[in-house]
């Protein structure tokens, strides 16, 4: 049996690429998910990779959640906090529930998620953070101050826990994927995303989830014991930090 990865918001979009191509380098994947039943079931029928329902914004779901991954699986070896929401809105008609929503799930959904996995973790002597963030936590977005806010705080915790978990054996990095074909962005308004932000990409076309997948899989090796704190870009040259 290989080392247990888990993904959240492992059943969809990048979190399903991710989950996928785990799986194929040898771990046992967990995917979570919070909402969709039919999505995660299509995705078991598909993959074979186990779905587990809970809400990363909700504290005690992550530790029962967890809990039960380990009951099953084993110890967890590779955490990839991926799952994310938007609730895009000019600031002026951001209300508070929009700004809420999205920190809860967006930040504090990466606290929720690491804590209960930090102690094992720092116990075993090993473990893998991989944190999803965005193009959009790096550059700003209009339309985005709390999910910008929320990816910028992403890196702000990537920075600080990898200097934590160094002498454990934790590495902890994150990754800024740019526009990425997922439903997510598919959701914008097709003028919005043609007009405006297709031609700001120089690679000319929005990314794909397993363009991202294959930077987590590295991250998430043996090998990357060396790279911790950083972030990589996977944006199509849209913006360098
Ligand atoms: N910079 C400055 N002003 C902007 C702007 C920009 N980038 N975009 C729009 N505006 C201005 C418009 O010019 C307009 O001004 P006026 O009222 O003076 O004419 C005003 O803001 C309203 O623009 P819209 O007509 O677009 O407003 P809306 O209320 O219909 O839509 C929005 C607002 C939902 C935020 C829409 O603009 C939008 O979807 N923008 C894209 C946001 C985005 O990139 N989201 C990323 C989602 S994918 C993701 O998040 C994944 C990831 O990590 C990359």
């Amino acid at each position: 049996m290989g080392k247990v990865a888990l993904v959240t918001g492992g059943s969809r979009g990048i979190g399903a690429a991710i989950s996928k191509a785990l799986k194929e380098a040898g771990y046992e994947v967990a995917a979570n998910y919070a909402g969709n039943d039919d999505a995660a079931r299509a995705f078991t029928e598909e993959t074979g990779i186990k779905t587990y329902k809970w809400s990363v914004a909700d504290y005690e779901a992550c530790e029962a959640g967890i809990k039960q991954v380990e009951e099953e699986l084993g110890p967890i070896a590779v955490l990839v906090n991926n799952a994310g929401i938007t609730r895009d809105a000019m600031f002026h008609k951001m209300t508070p529930q929009h700004w809420k929503e999205v920190i809860d799930t967006n930040l504090t959904g990466l606290f929720n998620m690491t804590h209960p996995v930090w102690t094992g973790m720092r116990d075993r002597k090993y473990g893998r953070i991989v944190n999803i963030s965005s193009i959009n936590g790096q550059k700003g977005q209009a339309g985005q101050a709390n999910y910008s806010a929320a990816k910028a705080g992403d890196i702000g915790f990537t920075k600080a826990l990898a200097q934590e978990g160094a002498r454990a054996g934790i590495t902890v990095n994150a990754i800024c994927p740019g526009y990425i074909g997922t439903e997510m962005v598919r959701a914008i308004d097709e003028k919005v995303l043609n007009e405006r932000i297709i031609p700001q990409i120089p690679v000319g076309r929005l990314g794909e989830p397993e363009e991202i997948a294959r930077c987590v899989v590295f991250l998430a090796s043996e090998d990357a014991g060396f790279i911790t704190g950083s972030t990589i870009s996977a944006n199509g040259g849209q913006f360098f930090v």
